[in-house]
């Protein structure tokens, strides 16, 4: 077993099937295949060390991001100066994740098995990365939208330049569906609660939107057409209210200009605009998903899908550098029915192990999972990294929710000896439990699940929860790596 110091930083890790996952960018190899690369490498100041690149220099970031397109994907792919230019493994796992939902059976697949998989990447930027990985690396479809000129003109461009891609990826202009209808408050006034001190004055700073001059383009409906059918749509979306709040991490130089980087409201308004835009396309999509950038705005955005009526929420934590972002996806198909489910003994303590780990996978991303996992269902977590435990509370009204979709099924046995009545039963408790996660041998961890109030009445939803915390876990750290 690790040592508590070892374990505590780790840092989650990069998406198994990510290949780079085992074996980053060699740069020297790089720079000696391609001269046009081998200025912006120098040798590691360490005895040993691998040679690298000065990442607050976005010619370097730019080339390397080249080279590695072009060497390990065989795709030609170039961007003007100062336009985002996104990091190659990073940009992989999100791609990873959608493969993982698409092939997972959560929800059903479309009628037509054979159908070819078809993506929409909602602001795809002048680097197109999204389409040019999806297609080169698993010959899915996509559309990708944009609004800006330079967006627009250099992802054709990007897909011009490789005609083997040519036919999978389509670039759709998202003005030419503007809602003018629609007007959106100025800057930082659409959400409920208080400003922080920093952003009152970030803020006040910033030019104010005209009520009248700012018209609203949609994110799906309309660009979307009435026959089109996806598999998925995912999205980088502008995360930031105001350039001052993008301001430029030191670290790096990935470029990025304000109308890639700033939206009105930043992330928490596109996301919920393509949450609204979700509601009306339910029919024309299997997954919808976003990246998120603030773990706080994760959680708004999880409560909103379920104010729509989503069927199911899945959340994941992508690695990048040393910033956290997470995947949030949501579907209106109803979930399978699992019979695992139907099958969970109702009790007041549940374990299980996941066994055959790979060696990335240890207790911290299993505990990662774990809370990722309560959080899509509307949970609050407190996780401790220190004893390798997660605190769960669910409130009555996110019970509810779970009972009136997915574990309707489940919660029933216990709420039948209650009451005729199932779904507008309001309980006189939350639900709280603790998950513990142990790593008993290199490759074997155990997860134990204690409810914290035994006498709860709602046993059955906390035993049904749990199996499906196992279900989702065997299937994203153990069948999918046996299967791939
Ligand atoms: C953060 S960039 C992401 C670029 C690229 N997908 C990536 O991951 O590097 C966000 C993109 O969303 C675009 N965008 C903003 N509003 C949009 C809208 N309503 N519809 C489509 N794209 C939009 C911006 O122009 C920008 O290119």
């Amino acid at each position: 077993m690790q040592s508590k110091k070892r374990r505590r930083i780790d840092p989650p890790t990069i998406h198994p099937r990510n290949r780079y996952s085992e074996k980053p960018p060699d740069f020297g190899l790089l720079a000696y295949l391609y001269p046009s690369f081998s200025p912006y490498v120098f040798p590691s100041s360490r005895p040993g060390g691998r040679p690298s690149i000065d990442w607050t220099n976005f010619n370097a970031t730019r080339e390397l991001t080249r080279v590695l397109l072009l060497h390990d994907h065989g795709v030609n792919w170039w961007i003007p100066d100062g336009q985002l230019c996104p990091t190659v493994p990073n940009r992989l796992n999100y791609i990873h994740w959608i493969e993982d939902l698409l092939s997972s059976d959560l929800i059903p697949a479309w009628d037509c098995s054979d159908r070819k998989v078809r993506g929409f990447d909602i602001g795809t930027g002048a680097n197109c990365i999204y389409p040019l990985l999806g297609a080169s690396l698993l010959g899915w479809s996509f559309v990708g939208s944009d609004v800006t000129d330079a967006a627009l003109e250099w992802a054709r461009k990007n897909v011009e330049s490789n005609p083997h891609l040519v036919e999978l990826i389509e670039i759709r202009n998202a003005n030419d569906f503007l809602c003018s209808a629609e007007v959106k408050p100025k800057s930082g006034k659409i959400f409920e609660g208080e400003l922080s001190t920093e952003e009152k004055e970030a803020d006040s700073l910033e030019p104010k939107l005209e009520m009248s001059s700012f018209s609203e383009p949609h994110v799906l409906v309309g660009v979307v057409k009435d026959d089109e059918k996806f598999d998925f749509c995912m999205c980088n979306p502008p995360f930031f209210e105001s350039m001052k709040e993008a301001g430029l991490n030191p670290k790096t130089s990935c470029g990025g200009t304000p109308k890639e980087m700033v939206y009105p409201g930043g992330e928490q308004a596109f996301v919920t605009q393509i949450i609204n835009d979700s509601v009306v396309l339910r029919n024309s999509f299997r997954w919808f998903s976003s990246m998120v950038g603030r773990k706080g705005n994760l959680k708004v955005l999880v409560s909103k899908l379920r104010d729509v009526g989503v069927s199911i929420v899945k959340t994941t934590e992508f690695v990048q550098g040393q910033t956290a972002r997470w995947g949030l996806a949501w579907s209106f198909i109803a979930v399978k029915k699992s019979s695992i489910a139907l099958n969970t003994p109702i009790k007041s303590h549940h374990s299980f192990t996941l066994e055959g780990l790979q060696r990335q996978f240890g207790a911290f991303q299993i505990l990662k999972a774990v809370e990722s996992f309560f959080l899509a269902n509307g949970a609050l977590c407190k996780c401790d990294f220190l004893s390798f435990l997660v605190n769960v509370t669910l409130s009555n009204d996110q019970i509810d929710d779970l009972l009136k979709d997915g574990l309707a099924n489940i919660g029933g046995r216990a709420i039948s000896s209650m009451s005729n009545t199932s779904t507008d039963l309001k309980f006189p408790k939350e639900l709280l439990f603790r998950v513990s996660v142990f790593e008993q041998s290199p490759g074997t961890v155990l997860v134990r699940g204690s409810l914290l109030h035994k006498d709860n009445p709602l046993l059955g939803v906390f035993s049904s929860l749990f199996s499906r915390l196992e279900e989702a876990l065997k299937n994203d750290f153990v069948n999918k790596l046996r299967g791939s």
